[in-house]
């Protein structure tokens, strides 16, 4: 067993990235909030302390690894230093977004590896295991010398999309490109229909050219298209162009993060969507809450799993079928 008597106490706790889905975890764990003053130093500097005894406890520390990117980082980093010298039991980086995971491998030459970076970085300042939700790519587990956990929000998207009630004979799940293939295959595993993709060729950062559609016929169909995350929202506006191209009746998009940076409002108000639903793992501001954009909450899978480390049980056990990326 993990720790012994009241010592073992679980402590949530939150940097200033994304507090609200921090709060929420803790309301459904019934744990209340860690007391930790976070602020900045009149240069820019992150300054942290922890305001209350956490000699032995079992701390959780909540940071999503979104805009502003690296201020979040640091601050994580910061916090995850100053946990390790205060003598917890154990801490576990909770990461709803882990920012930097789509440079995960060398595509071209002389080019970083900042997700294997950012492995280190937190590994190194003190985490001893991290709680991760649908990580770009599978792989980036293997770029930590600790164990991880690996979340799904794949169930928590499809109970949204089963609310709308579409009739699965007109259901068509999309992926916008092959690297998506696999979860949006768990993603129709879950909400039933068929499954199409389209050919993406990525031309440069922030451009991408789509045509060709692959797999099943979208012609007044109800098109959802599935993907772990949308930034600038390119890749989804010209997924949503195909659809309209090929006369799907209506266009749903699901993400798990809604990064939504750069053009994201040009590109996504102008494409004709329904409904997006993406969840809080990055959080929303008000200005980004278009009239179209629905907000599911992963708190309750991140409080499930929470309490499962705790208690020692099984991560796995959380999702009755085979995880997504992960089928051989
Ligand atoms: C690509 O591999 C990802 O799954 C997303 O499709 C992509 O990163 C989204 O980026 P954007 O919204 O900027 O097109």
């Amino acid at each position: 067993m993990f720790g012994n008597g009241n010592n073992n106490k679980l402590k949530i706790f939150s940097g200033r990235a994304n507090r609200s889905l921090a709060e929420k975890i803790a309301v459904d764990l019934g744990s209340g909030m860690g007391r930790i003053s976070i602020g900045d130093f009149p240069d820019g500097e992150t300054s942290v302390r922890i305001d209350e005894d956490v000699r032995g406890r079992d701390v959780f520390i909540v940071q999503s690894i979104c805009t502003p990117v690296n201020q979040n980082l640091m601050e994580l980093l910061i916090m995850l230093d100053a946990f390790k010298r205060a003598s917890p039991a154990r801490i576990t980086a909770v990461l709803p977004y882990y920012g930097y995971a789509r440079q995960d491998r060398k595509d071209k030459g002389r080019v970083p590896i900042s997700a294997k970076l950012v492995a280190n970085l937190i590994t190194k300042a003190g985490a001893d295991r991290v709680l991760a939700l649908d990580l770009h790519a599978a792989q980036i587990q293997g770029f930590f010398d600790i164990p991880v956990d690996h979340l799904y929000a794949v169930k928590e998207l499809a109970k949204h999309v089963r609310s709308l009630d579409i009739v699965p004979d007109e259901l068509v799940v999309l992926s916008p490109d092959e690297g998506s293939i696999k979860k949006a295959l768990d993603f129709q595993k879950n909400v039933g229909g068929k499954i199409a993709m389209i050919d993406k060729r990525r031309t440069s950062a922030t451009e991408v050219k789509q045509g060709h559609l692959l797999g099943a016929p979208i012609e007044g169909k109800s098109v959802i298209i599935y993907d772990d995350l949308i930034s600038t929202g390119g890749t989804i506006a010209g997924a949503v162009r195909v659809a309209r191209e090929f006369g799907a009746k209506k266009v749903y998009v699901g993400a798990t993060h809604g990064v939504l940076c750069g053009k994201w409002m040009e590109n996504l108000a102008k494409a004709n969507i329904d409904q997006i639903a993406v969840t809080d793992s990055v959080p929303l501001s008000p200005e980004k809450m278009l009239p179209n954009i629905k907000v599911i909450s992963v708190a309750g899978l991140f409080a499930k799993a929470i309490q499962r480390i705790h208690g020692n049980e099984s991560i796995s056990a959380l999702f009755s079928d085979e995880s997504p990326g992960e089928k051989k």
